[in-house]
């Protein structure tokens, strides 16, 4: 058992042992380390003010990824190497992505500045990342500038982010390693101080320290955790962090489908998806920001049970299963069947989630999947629509069609789909029963994102174009253009 965390700082190991249970990163740096480089714009994620960048060893290597730090809980960085804008410059001379952003007047009042730069210096490390406007978008889609307009932050991240890196970090980078070894390992860590934090290394240590405190937080990347903290002022004196726990952040591609343990991240598993259907692939790509995707997790977005949350409709389609452990049992059960009403879930109180399996479409199966949301970036869904079609000769034989957004709970459309069975593809007027099936499938809410009529239309609108991609319809034509995207066509 450790009673401290560790992860590197400037070169230096820092050891804490004073660790409130829900301190977050971003206080760390402002209130402890008077570090005010990194600021604090909406506190929830979305402004990107706060980026740092974490460091860890991935198969030897180091990634360094972006982080908002103020929504991550500093437990969570024990064993990555913190990165801050106070650590770029190096011998007097500005870092790359500074001297770009300086040269090509990235920065007018400055604020959301640091945060630009330390998602660009995660970009300037990232390896194997095509030179495009579109990458570097992809990139700062979790970063807000106010006042300097895109254009020339983009053009400053297209000058220095694409060479190798050949930066201090990089220099270093064995030494580093080195340090990072030293730190990490495999003992359980129980900080206590104002409640706990702890982090078990093992399934079987989470098992017996969750039903010994049923009451405790589970928390696994804090994208929605970190929100009860910095906006509804939870006070969560328990908090048992799962990202230690070895091997639950798996990915494993097999010819059957893809096994994703709870705790990997989007980040982790946007190639599995992308090879089971490109338009998963795209879909992961649409969650978030690259800072929400490298924290966030599958199993946190199963868990949290969330009508609007974008993986589980496209993996209830797929016909996903869910993986549940307790100290005493483990059990599967349809993805599906885990949401049983809004806010509730069948998961009992030290029961946690491990793992989730996606079986893969077989040749004869067609399946796509479309986000409808007010801004193409980083935002959630107003309705979110998932199908699979079973076809044999031209005619559905089966269909899964699930959607988030249109009930209290991420469903499966059952009237459409068993009207759907025996359409023809290249028969359009075969449909009609399906479309009429989906109305009374559903009676969705009006709220701030949508209108409930707004819903229902989108949700037929998106089962015609699911209908007319599979019958061989040219999906571009289909699509209304995405603003951003057809601009950096314009601007390539
Ligand atoms: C800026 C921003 C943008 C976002 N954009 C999107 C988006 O586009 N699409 C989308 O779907 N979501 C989005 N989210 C929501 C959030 O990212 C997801 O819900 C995410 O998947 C949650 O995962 P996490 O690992 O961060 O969960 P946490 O915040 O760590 O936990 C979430 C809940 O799940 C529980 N939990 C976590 N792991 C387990 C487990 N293994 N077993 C049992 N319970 C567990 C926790 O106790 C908690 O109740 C966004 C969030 C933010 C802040
Ligand atoms: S302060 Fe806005 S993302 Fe952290
Ligand atoms: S430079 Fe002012 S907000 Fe970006």
């Amino acid at each position: 058992m450790r009673e401290t965390i560790r992860f590197l700082k400037g070169g230096e190991v820092i050891e804490l042992s004073d660790v409130r249970p829900t301190e977050t990163v971003l206080d760390y740096l402002r209130l402890r380390c008077r570090l005010t480089g990194t600021k604090e714009g909406c506190g929830e994620g979305d402004c990107g003010a706060c980026t740092v960048a974490l460091g860890r060893l991935v198969n030897g290597r180091m990634v360094y990824r972006p982080i908002n730090s103020c929504i991550q809980l500093l437990g969570m960085i024990d064993g990555a190497e913190l990165v801050t804008v106070e650590d770029l410059a190096a011998d007097g001379r500005l870092h790359p992505v500074q001297q770009a952003m300086v040269d090509l007047h990235g920065s007018q009042c400055g604020f959301c500045t640091p945060g630009f730069i330390m998602t660009l210096f995660t970009l300037y490390h990232a390896e194997g990342e095509e030179k495009s406007r579109k990458t570097v978008c992809d990139w700062l889609a979790g970063n807000l500038c106010r006042c300097t307009g895109y254009r020339p932050i983009v053009d400053a991240a297209l000058n220095a982010c694409f060479e190798a890196a050949g930066d201090a970090f990089a220099w270093r980078a064995n030494e580093t390693r080195d340090k990072l070894r030293a730190i990490m390992d495999s003992r359980d860590i129980y900080i206590n101080r104002d409640g706990f934090f702890a982090s078990p290394a093992t399934v079987d240590g989470l098992a017996s320290l969750y039903a010994a405190n049923p009451d405790a937080t589970l928390v696994a990347g804090a994208t929605d955790v970190g929100l009860w903290v910095t906006k509804h002022l939870a006070d969560l004196p328990k908090i048992i962090w799962l990202g230690r726990i070895a091997g639950l952040d798996r990915v494993e591609e097999s010819p059957a489908g893809v096994l994703m343990g709870a705790t990997a991240t989007y980040a982790d598993s946007e190639a599995a998806m992308a090879g089971l259907s490109p338009a998963l692939g795209e879909l992961w790509r649409r969650i978030g920001s690259k800072q929400v995707r490298a924290s966030g997790t599958i199993g946190g977005n199963i868990a949290n049970g969330s009508p609007i949350g974008d993986t589980p409709p496209a993996l209830i389609a797929l016909g996903a299963t869910l993986e549940l452990q307790s100290k005493d049992n483990e059990r599967t059960l349809p993805l599906e069947d885990f949401f049983l009403e809004y806010g509730k879930q069948d998961r009992k109180p030290d029961e946690f989630v491990t793992g989730v399996f996606v079986p893969r479409p077989d040749a004869n199966q067609i399946f796509r999947c479309f986000k409808i949301s007010k801004r193409f970036d980083q935002d959630i869904s107003s309705v979110m629509g998932a199908f699979r079609f079973t076809v044999v000769s031209g005619t559905i034989t089966d269909a899964r069609i699930a959607y988030g957004g249109m009930a209290g709970t991420p469903m499966r459309a059952k009237g459409a789909e068993t009207a759907l069975i025996g359409a023809v593809l290249d028969n359009p007027a075969s449909w009609g029963t399906a479309m009429k099936a989906l109305v009374s499938d559903f009676k969705p809410l009006t709220d701030m994102r949508a209108s409930s009529e707004y819903r229902m239309e989108t949700a037929r609108a998106l089962l015609a174009k699911a209908l007319m991609e599979a019958s061989g319809s040219d999906p571009a034509g289909l699509n209304v253009l995405d603003h951003r995207e057809a601009a950096d066509d314009r601007a390539a």
